[in-house]
């Protein structure tokens, strides 16, 4: 028998059914509320609200539990690349050697740009952040690909290879662009992440150095951002999809959502705050104090999640790999020693444990992205990069479900009620 829930609205007794997911968890299912009582539910931030089901990623928030199909989080980062588990993550199954090795050739023989996108470049201004040149860009490639608009499912394994592979590459791009560096083109000889830092750091004519400590590290990071269920940039890509607006608009849109300083572009918040505190020679105690008495609306970013009310498992693999990089390159960063100190006190101080604020993905990520030279303006741009595959399976979700509607919430109006036209000469 199909679970369901008994509610009274206005002394009318209403039932619901409910969806239980795979893990146990239930949904009640309120398509009907409106028709059958006249009430929609209220729930700014959808704290409560369950847009959709997905075969994607789960997690418990409660227990720290991070799976990608089903993965643990722990396991990938420990066993996989970031590659093999975008296709996991984007068609379900860990890929066969077969499998694995088309999808690699897809994603080099995509990793070109069109080369009218070059001339793009050249209308940003050098000051223009890298995040608002990727999700133009992206969304240019539209343009080169106008037999994908509006079209469902059409050739989508190759559109979906050309947004990973390019991705990367618009990103390296307008790092040279800001930096005024000649444009460094992708090999085909080299992988994924590698070929990424060859874009960023090769020269006309003398390849950099890869270290493959370095190159494990970035793969580790673009792995641990690839999807995490309906975050705010993954909720947009849907939105926007729901519309059956094309695969580069929906993800452009998830760029935009993405920067944000609550979203993605708090790793770059982060090392900022990091930055300012070692330069006025706090340990931490007094940007502390200030966070907790609320007086300068600061925040500790990297600190707190919608999700997680325990611990995030990205924070704890990626902080014990920034310890790991920092010693192979025989480093120290006096940011990272702030960063622990801060974690040690906010993690035994009663605003925190009270809020259920621990570190989050973005707490360390950036002292690793700074270690390997990715500069700052950078940093919410790998996200973007890693979080793509996550994007595109979200698409292929909404694309491949026959009973999906476009996504258009409702709302409570709290204006003026009907009042007449004044003429302006008339107004007070
Ligand atoms: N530092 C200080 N106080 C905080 C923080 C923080 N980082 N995060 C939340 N709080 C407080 C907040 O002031 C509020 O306090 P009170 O009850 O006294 O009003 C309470 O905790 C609840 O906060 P909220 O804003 O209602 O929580 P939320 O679930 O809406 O926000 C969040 C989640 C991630 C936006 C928030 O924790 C935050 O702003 N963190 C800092 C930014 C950050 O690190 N973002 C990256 C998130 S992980 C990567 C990703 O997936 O985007």
């Amino acid at each position: 028998m199909n679970p369901s829930v008994k509610i009274i609205i206005n002394d009318q007794p209403l039932e619901l059914p409910a969806i239980v997911g795979s893990e146990g968890e239930v949904g009640i299912d309120i398509s009907s509320l409106r028709d059958q009582s006249g009430s929609i539910t209220l729930d700014p931030g959808y704290g409560n609200t369950g847009a959709c089901t997905s075969a994607i990623t789960f997690i418990d928030g409660e227990k720290g539990i991070l799976r990608y199909r089903g993965y643990d989080i722990a396991e990938l980062a420990q066993k996989s690349t970031f590659i093999e588990t975008a296709y996991l993550v984007i068609y379900g199954e860990l890929p066969t050697p077969n499998q694995l090795s088309e999808f690699s050739d897809l994603l080099t023989e995509n990793q070109m740009l069109h080369e009218g996108m070059r001339f793009h470049f050249e209308g940003f201004p050098p000051t223009a952040h890298p995040m608002a040149i990727l999700s133009a860009m992206i969304n240019a490639t539209s343009a080169y690909h106008p037999n994908l608009i509006n079209k469902r499912e059409q050739r989508f394994s190759y559109h979906a290879a050309r947004l990973i592979s390019q991705v990367r590459t618009i990103a390296a791009f307008s790092y040279r662009k800001a930096h005024g560096l000649p444009a460094i083109y992708p090999k085909t000889t080299l992988k994924y992440t590698a070929n990424f830092l060859h874009m960023m750091f090769s020269h006309p004519g003398e390849d950099c150095e890869l270290k493959p400590e370095l190159v494990k590290a970035l793969d580790l990071i673009f792995l641990l951002h690839a999807d995490h269920e309906q975050n705010c940039s993954t909720a947009t890509v849907r939105m926007v999809a729901s519309s059956r607006a094309n695969l580069f608009a929906s993800a452009s849109a998830g760029v935009c959502a993405l920067w944000g300083p609550l979203h993605g572009g708090a790793n770059q918040a982060v090392l900022e705050m990091l930055e300012e505190i070692h330069q006025d020679g706090d340990d931490g105690t007094k940007f502390l104090n200030e966070v907790k008495n609320k007086s300068g609306h600061r925040r500790l970013m990297g600190f707190g999640h919608r999700v997680y009310k325990n611990f995030d498992p990205r924070a704890i693999i990626i902080k014990n790999q920034c310890d790991k990089v920092l010693e192979q390159l025989h480093k120290t960063d006096p940011l990272l020693d702030i960063a622990k100190k801060l974690e040690e006190i906010a993690i035994h101080d009663d605003y925190f444990i009270s809020r259920k604020l621990y570190p989050n993905v973005d707490f360390y990520s950036g002292i690793i992205m700074r270690a390997i030279g990715i500069p700052l303006d950078m940093f919410t741009v790998m996200f973007a990069i890693g979080r793509m595959p996550g994007w595109i399976a979200n698409y292929k979700e909404v694309m491949e479900d026959s009973n999906s509607r476009i996504a258009r919430p409702r709302q409570i109006y709290t204006g003026p009620n009907i009042r007449s036209y004044t003429p302006l000469d008339a107004r007070p």
